[in-house]
C-alpha cells in the first residue's frame, strides 16, 4: 500500500491527433504529456509549474478523469482510477475536485449562488432540502462569504469573490484531493493573496492534498510544499520547495528562477537568458527535449533522453549535468 499517498500518477501520456504528417505521410501527434510520474503525499501541496503550452492542464485533465490517458495510471490511495465502474466511480469523482481559472465563465449568470453551490450536492443524492441550504451556508463561511450571499447571482459579485464561490462549490461534497489550474491568474495581486492564503487555511483546517498548477513560479513559492517542474510534456526536476529554490538543479528551472518577475516590470521577461522559442510538442527534439535552448548542453544532450536521478532528498532531476552525481554517489564521497 502507497502509505501517506493520496495521488500517484504513473508514466502518464497523453498525445492529440496534429493533421497528418510531414508532406502528408502518417499521422502527426501532438505530445502534450509525454511520460509523467508524480505524487502528491497527505495534506501537501504539489506545485506543478512551466510555461504556457508545457502540458500542465493537460496532467490535471487526466488526474481529473477528463481525459484518458494513452498510457499510464492515477492511483487514488492505491486504487487505479481509470478501471473503476459505476456507483464507485462516482463516489471516487466526489473524492478529486477542480478549480480552474475564470470565475466569469465557470459560473452560471441565471443561477442563484445558493442553487451553483448546492448543486454537486442535489445531483450525487447527498443532501436534500433545509440540509442543503444549512451546508451551502456553512461552506460559504469556510470561504468567508455571508448567509446572505446564497440570494444573489454571480454579476453581483467581485471577481476574488466569485473564485471563493468556486472554491466553494469544488469543496461541499467533501473532496480529499484538489486540482486547482492558475486559480489566481485572473485576479489583481492584491486579491490573488486573499485567496492562496485562503486555500491554504482550507488546506490546514481540513487535511486536502492539492495539486497546484501555475505558470508563475511566486505563486507557487507561496502555496507549494514540493515542486515540480515540466518543460515539453514532461517534468525536468521535483523537490522540496526549499531545496528547488534554494539549489535549483536543471538548467531549466534555473532559466525560470532567472526569468521570475523583478519589481520592475519593464524587465518582466519570460526566460530572457535563453535562446530560441519553446519548440512546438509536435516537433520535440530528440534527446533532451531542452538541449536547442540550453546553455550548458553536451554532446550526448542532442541523442540520449537524460533518466530522472535523485540528487538530495526527495530532489530528482532528469539532466545528464547530474548523471553521476546521485543521491547515493553523492552521500557515499562525503
Ligand atoms: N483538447 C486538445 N486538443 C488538441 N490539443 C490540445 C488539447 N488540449 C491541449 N492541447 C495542446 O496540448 C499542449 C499542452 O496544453 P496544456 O493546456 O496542457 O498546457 P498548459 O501548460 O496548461 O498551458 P497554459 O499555461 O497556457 O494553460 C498545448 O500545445 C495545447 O495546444
Ligand atoms: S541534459 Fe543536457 S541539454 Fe538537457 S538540460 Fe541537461 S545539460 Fe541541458
Ligand atoms: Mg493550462
Amino acid at each position: 500500500m502507497d502509505e501517506g499517498v493520496v495521488i500517484r500518477a504513473e508514466g502518464l501520456r497523453k498525445y492529440f491527433p496534429a493533421g497528418s504528417g510531414l508532406w502528408g505521410r502518417g499521422k502527426a501527434f501532438l505530445r502534450a504529456v509525454d511520460g509523467v510520474s508524480f505524487h502528491v503525499g497527505e495534506g501537501e501541496t504539489l506545485g506543478l509549474v512551466g510555461e504556457s503550452g508545457c502540458g500542465k492542464s493537460t496532467v490535471g485533465m487526466l488526474l481529473l478523469g477528463l481525459h484518458r490517458p494513452d498510457a499510464g495510471r492515477v492511483l487514488y490511495r492505491g486504487e487505479d482510477i481509470l478501471a473503476l465502474e459505476g456507483e464507485a466511480k462516482k463516489r471516487m469523482r466526489r473524492n478529486i475536485q477542480v478549480v480552474f481559472q475564470d470565475p466569469q465563465s465557470s459560473l452560471d449568470p441565471r443561477m442563484l449562488i445558493k442553487k451553483a453551490v448546492g448543486f454537486p450536492l442535489e445531483v450525487n443524492g447527498l443532501a436534500r432540502g433545509a440540509e442543503v441550504t444549512r451546508r451551502v451556508e456553512a461552506m460559504l463561511a469556510e470561504v468567508g462569504l455571508r448567509p446572505e450571499h446564497m440570494y444573489r447571482y454571480p454579476h453581483e459579485f467581485s471577481g476574488g469573490q466569485r473564485q471563493r464561490i468556486n472554491i466553494a462549490r469544488a469543496l461541499i461534497t467533501g473532496p480529499r484531493f484538489v486540482v486547482f489550474d492558475e486559480p489566481t491568474s485572473a485576479l489583481d495581486v492584491s486579491v490573488q493573496a486573499q485567496i492562496l492564503n485562503l486555500i491554504k487555511d482550507l488546506q490546514k483546517r481540513h487535511g486536502y492534498s492539492y495539486l497546484f498548477i501555475s505558470h508563475d513560479l511566486s505563486v507557487i513559492r507561496h502555496v507549494s510544499r514540493r515542486v515540480a517542474v515540466m518543460y515539453l510534456g514532461r517534468i525536468v526536476e521535483t523537490a522540496p520547495r526549499g531545496a528547488l529554490f534554494q539549489t535549483p538543479k536543471h538548467p531549466y528551472t534555473r532559466a525560470l528562477m532567472a526569468a521570475v518577475p523583478k519589481p520592475d516590470p519593464a524587465r518582466r521577461q519570460p526566460l530572457a537568458l535563453l535562446p530560441g522559442d519553446v519548440p512546438s510538442p509536435v516537433h520535440i527534439p530528440p534527446g533532451c527535449r531542452f538541449h536547442p535552448r540550453c546553455p550548458e548542453g553536451m554532446e550526448v544532450c542532442r541523442e540520449t533522453e537524460p533518466a530522472p536521478v535523485e540528487v538530495g532528498p526527495d530532489h530528482v532531476v532528469a539532466c545528464h549535468l547530474w548523471r553521476d552525481a546521485g543521491f547515493e554517489n553523492l552521500r557515499r564521497s562525503a
